[in-house]
């Protein structure tokens, strides 16, 4: 399995702070049945800077460390990064990473809104052949009050990652029944950890798995783990359009 959201990197934001932390969060990753990880940091969130290049550098050498630890997961490179005016500028620059160097980007939206800006920021990355991936909608207030916002950006192109600890509920009752609905209205195309640590935000990859086995069968389970090997390989994902009956179920809800 693959898991592309992950804070495993040491020492470069809220995630494992040593590189004993990310070889502890290695070991418990293959424990969840996961061969691949993307590595993701924060960038640009008000706290941390994560560039590029040094990503890149330290995603070596914690490949390096793994490798003589005998620890069989493979750790490619990603990014995280907040929506931010610039953005697009920064990516000319070269100091944005997409994931595993494909045309996939992750975009995180500030926690308690959908900045005005977004859409057309999102319609001018994919201009640029960008397709974004907005992480974690499920845990954005703006979005859970009007997930209309949502699937508008969805219908315009962009992707979108639910947490599994989402589906698990470690984000509340609220949350998961959103992620539920959000994977009922075809309007989320990945399934990732964004694990920080191994105690309090950990993995839960098996245990979502077992929820979305449970709620759609394997099926939709097979899409999830498909779109994520796609995305590592840079082809093109499944997606289906969010279904106007669904939507408006699943609207009505809130
Ligand atoms: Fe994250």
């Amino acid at each position: 399995m693959i898991d592309i959201h992950s804070h495993i990197l040491p020492g470069v934001d809220d995630g494992a702070s040593a590189m004993e932390d990310a070889v502890n969060m290695a070991r418990l990753a293959l424990d969840e049945g996961i061969t691949k990880i993307i590595a993701t940091p924060h960038h640009q969130n008000g706290m941390y800077f994560n560039k590029k290049q040094d990503i890149l550098k330290r995603v070596k050498e914690l490949n390096n460390v793994l490798q003589s630890e005998n620890i069989s997961l493979e750790v490619l490179p990603g990014q995280e990064t907040r929506i931010y005016g610039s953005l697009l500028d920064d990516f000319e620059k070269g100091d944005i990473l997409t994931l595993n160097h494909t045309n996939y980007l992750f975009v995180e939206l500030p926690s308690g809104h959908v900045p005005r800006y977004t859409e057309q920021l999102l319609f001018e990355m994919q201009l640029k052949g960008v397709t974004p991936i907005i992480v974690h909608p499920e845990r954005n207030a703006e979005v859970l009050k009007n997930p209309e916002k949502l699937l508008s950006l969805v219908k315009k192109g962009a992707l979108t990652q639910l947490t599994a600890g989402s589906l698990t509920g470690h984000f509340g009752k609220k949350v998961q029944k959103f992620s539920l609905q959000l994977i009922e209205a075809n309007s989320t195309h990945f399934i990732a950890s964004d694990a920080h640590n191994t105690s309090t935000r950990n993995f839960h990859m098996r245990e979502s798995i077992s929820k979305v086995h449970k709620e759609f069968g394997s099926q939709v389970v097979y899409y999830f783990q498909e779109n994520a090997e796609l995305l590592v390989q840079d082809q093109s994902v499944y997606r289906q359009e969010p279904s106007k009956i669904k939507c408006k179920k699943f609207l009505g809800i809130f």
